[in-house]
C-alpha cells in the first residue's frame, strides 16, 4: 500500500513538499503521478529535481475531470490518492466565493465519486484548521463544532462533509487531517510570511491587516509533511487528525521576527483589516502525538531561517546577518 501514489495539486506549495519528500525518502514507492491545473498557484520550479525520477509523472489537468482521473487510477494501477488540489487563499476567495466552490467542494466530491469505483485506493483528505473557525480561547480538538468564517473554509468545510459522507454512506477508504498555516520554501509570495520577506528585501513596509494582533498556529511545511506519512501508513480509515505545532503567534509578532533575521532593518504598516478576519486559531495534536507519535522536527526560528535562505536564493540576495 502506498506504493502508487496519485497526488493531487502537486504544483503546489504542500502538495510539491510531498513529493519531494516521497521520492526522496519513501523508497517503497513504485510510481507517483502528480495531477495539477497549473493555476496561478502552481509552480513546476518545486517538482524540477523529481522529473529524472522514472518513478514521477506529471500530468496537466483538473480534478474536475473525472473521466481523466479514473484514467489514472486505472493506468497507474493506484492505491493512494492524497488530495491538496485546491484553491486556498483567503483574499482570493473574498473576491471569487464560486471558484472556491468548484474547486474544493465540487472537486473533491468528483474525485470521491471515482473512489467510489475503485474501493481498493484510499484517499487521504487534506484539510485546515480554519473550518473550525475563530477561537477566542482554548484549542480545537478534532470532534469540535465546524464555524467556517471565509468563503474558503467554507469550502473546504463542505468538502471535508463529503468525505465523512463518503465514508458512511458508500464506505470508502479515507481519512482526513486538519492542518495550521504552513510555511516554507516554494511557498506562493501573496501568502504571508513570504509577502512579509519579500518587503523585507525590497526594504518595503510590511503590511499588516488591521493592528496586527490576529493569533495564527504556524508549522513548517516537512512537519506537515511528516505528519501524513505517519497517518497514510497507519491507514486507518475513518480517522481524522489535527495537526498543530502550537506554536501560536500573533502576526505583528511574525514580521518582527522577519525583520529580526534581516538584522532589525524593516518596518510595518497597518492597513484595513481583511472583511470576517478570523482572530485566533488554535488547534490540539494530542491525537498525532499520542497515537502516531508525531512530533514537529524544526522550531519556528529554524523553519523561518529555512525559509528566508531559500528566498534569498531564489532573488539572489545574499544576507550580511
Ligand atoms: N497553506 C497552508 O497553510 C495550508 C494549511 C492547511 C491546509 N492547507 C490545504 O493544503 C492544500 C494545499 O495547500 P497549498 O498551500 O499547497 O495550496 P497552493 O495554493 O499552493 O496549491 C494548490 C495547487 O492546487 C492546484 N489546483 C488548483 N485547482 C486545481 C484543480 N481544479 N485541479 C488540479 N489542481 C488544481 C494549483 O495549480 C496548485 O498547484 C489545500 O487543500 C489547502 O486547503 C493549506
Amino acid at each position: 500500500m502506498n506504493k502508487r501514489i496519485l497526488v493531487t495539486g502537486g504544483a503546489g506549495f504542500i502538495g510539491s513538499a510531498f513529493i519531494r519528500f516521497s521520492l526522496a525518502e519513501m523508497l517503497s514507492i513504485e510510481k507517483l503521478v502528480n495531477l495539477d491545473l497549473l493555476t496561478y498557484a502552481a509552480n513546476l520550479e518545486a517538482v524540477k529535481e523529481c522529473e529524472k525520477d522514472p518513478r514521477y509523472l506529471f500530468v496537466p489537468g483538473s480534478i474536475l475531470q473525472s473521466a481523466l482521473v479514473e484514467e489514472l487510477c486505472r493506468s497507474h494501477e493506484i492505491d493512494t490518492i492524497v488530495h491538496f488540489a485546491a484553491e486556498s487563499h483567503v483574499d482570493r476567495s473574498i473576491e471569487d466565493p464560486f471558484l472556491f466552490y468548484r474547486t474544493n467542494a465540487l472537486g473533491t466530491l468528483t474525485l470521491l465519486e471515482v473512489v467510489r469505483r475503485f474501493p481498493h485506493i484510499h484517499f487521504h483528505h487534506v484539510s485546515t484548521d480554519e473550518v473550525y473557525g475563530s477561537l477566542e480561547e482554548g484549542e480545537a480538538t478534532e470532534d469540535f463544532p465546524y464555524r467556517p468564517s471565509s468563503p474558503y473554509a467554507a469550502s473546504k468545510a463542505a468538502s471535508d462533509h463529503f468525505v465523512q459522507a463518503y465514508l458512511r454512506t458508500y464506505g470508502i477508504s479515507a481519512t482526513l487531517s486538519h492542518c495550521s498555516n504552513n510555511y516554507g520554501p516554494f511557498q506562493n509570495e501573496e501568502k504571508f510570511i513570504p509577502r512579509m520577506v519579500r518587503a523585507c528585501l525590497k526594504k518595503e513596509a510590511l503590511p499588516l491587516y488591521g493592528k496586527g494582533t490576529n493569533i495564527r498556529d504556524w508549522i513548517f511545511v516537512e512537519d506537515h509533511i511528516r505528519a501524513l506519512w505517519l497517518i497514510l501508513q497507519e491507514r486507518k480509515s475513518g480517522e481524522r487528525y489535527n495537526i498543530s505545532a502550537n506554536r501560536l503567534i500573533r502576526n505583528i509578532d511574525v514580521a518582527r521576527a522577519v525583520i529580526d533575521k534581516f538584522g532589525g532593518e524593516g518596518s510595518i504598516c497597518f492597513v484595513e483589516d481583511r472583511p470576517g478576519h478570523d482572530f485566533r486559531y488554535a488547534m490540539s495534536s494530542k491525537k498525532m502525538i499520542d497515537t502516531l507519535g508525531w512530533r514537529p522536527l524544526y522550531s519556528f526560528e529554524e523553519g523561518l531561517d529555512l525559509t528566508i535562505e531559500w528566498t534569498c536564493k531564489l532573488e539572489k540576495v545574499h544576507l550580511s546577518t
